[in-house]
């Protein structure tokens, strides 16, 4: 509460009694504004409404125009002035420069041969996929250097050491996803850089918990049961969920079939693994091929239509909301 108080109306009066003698609302108002004290039933914008409401927007954007902008960035930067070489997507609404939904951020991000991204930890947790990388692409995660190949997806939960490099002889291109406009909201925001720079290399793994490996995420969509028409075309999920606030799932979608549409309290970012299509979102439609990112915000109805076989990676806020009920989903 302020240490201001109201102004007695007449000397000698407390506070107290000049609030309570209030002749009308407007005085009783005037009184309450310098207390910091609003009244409940004359808000001047509502708390509750019907349904939630589309603050973020549909978008997509395109690796190929991504790619070149960070071809030009490797010329025009290095990793030691950007610990990141990474282009934000953020959703184009006013006053947003970060958020590609409520909750998530996508970034593109491209490291070239020799170079090293240096290690730090976060608070917020990260993932990411591989577009375009030959061997000798890795990331380092508490110690363990992992290889990155195309179409793998990488963990850096919560507060694991993360650092990247390129062993290889090309650029290696990814898409980083990441809950820091979640933990912007919530405040419990933590940053450390690694005290080496470059966190030393413990072991080399090819399998781990971090890593969901392309070779092996293809035999499992082949596998899965089938399903053109529902609202996720023919899908797995990557971990159970892969984070405590991220799910991350891959969908198969048959060409030529629509996926039922659908609309969902949380927030979906899908990104083209393969393949290429149209995805309808809220009456917009966007056309993407690999490597694109479409923004499908919450309560958006949308839904997909592959041209050719495609495999996206859906990125949500899921795991988040479910445990707290308040995932709910629609098919229209
Ligand atoms: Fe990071």
């Amino acid at each position: 509460m302020s240490t201001n108080s109201p102004a007695p109306t007449d000397p000698g009066s407390s506070p107290g009694q000049a609030l309570a003698r209030s002749a009308s609302l407007d005085e009783l108002y005037r009184l309450l504004t310098p207390m910091n004290v609003g009244p409940g039933w004359n808000k001047p914008t509502p708390s509750l409404w019907d349904e939630p409401r589309k603050t973020f927007v549909p978008a997509h954007w395109r690796y190929d125009q991504a790619h070149a902008a960070l071809e030009a960035a490797g010329r025009l930067i290095n990793t030691e002035l950007a610990e990141r070489r990474n282009l934000i997507l953020y959703n184009p609404v006013p006053g947003n420069e970060y958020a590609t939904t409520r909750t998530l951020l996508a970034a593109y991000q491209m490291i070239l041969p020799g170079e090293q991204a240096r290690s730090h930890r976060h608070s917020p947790n990260a993932l990411r996929l591989i577009l375009d990388a030959e061997p000798g692409a890795y990331t380092i995660v508490d110690g363990v250097k992992l290889p990155m190949d195309a179409g793998d997806v990488l963990l850096t939960p919560n507060w694991s050491w993360h650092g990247h490099g390129n062993e290889g002889r090309a650029p290696a291109f990814w898409i980083d996803f990441l809950d820091t406009p979640l933990i912007h909201a919530l405040e419990p925001m933590f940053f450390e850089p690694h005290p080496a720079g470059y966190e030393p290399v413990a072991r080399t793994a090819e399998v781990s918990p971090m890593r969901f490996a392309w070779k092996d995420t293809l035999p499992r969509l082949d596998e899965a049961a089938p399903d053109a028409t529902g609202p996720y075309g023919t899908q797995i999920e990557l971990g159970s969920p892969a984070m405590r606030t991220i799910s991350l799932h891959m969908m198969r979608l048959t060409p030529g079939v629509p996926t039922a549409a659908y609309r969902t309290t949380a927030n979906n970012i899908y990104a083209v693994v393969q393949g290429s299509g149209t995805t309808t979102i809220d009456g917009e439609s966007f056309t993407w091929s690999r490597g694109d990112v479409v923004a499908a915000p919450a309560w958006r109805p949308h839904s997909h239509r592959a041209s050719a076989d495609a495999v996206l990676l859906r990125v949500s806020d899921e795991a988040l909301l479910r445990p707290l009920d308040l995932l709910r989903q629609e098919l229209l």
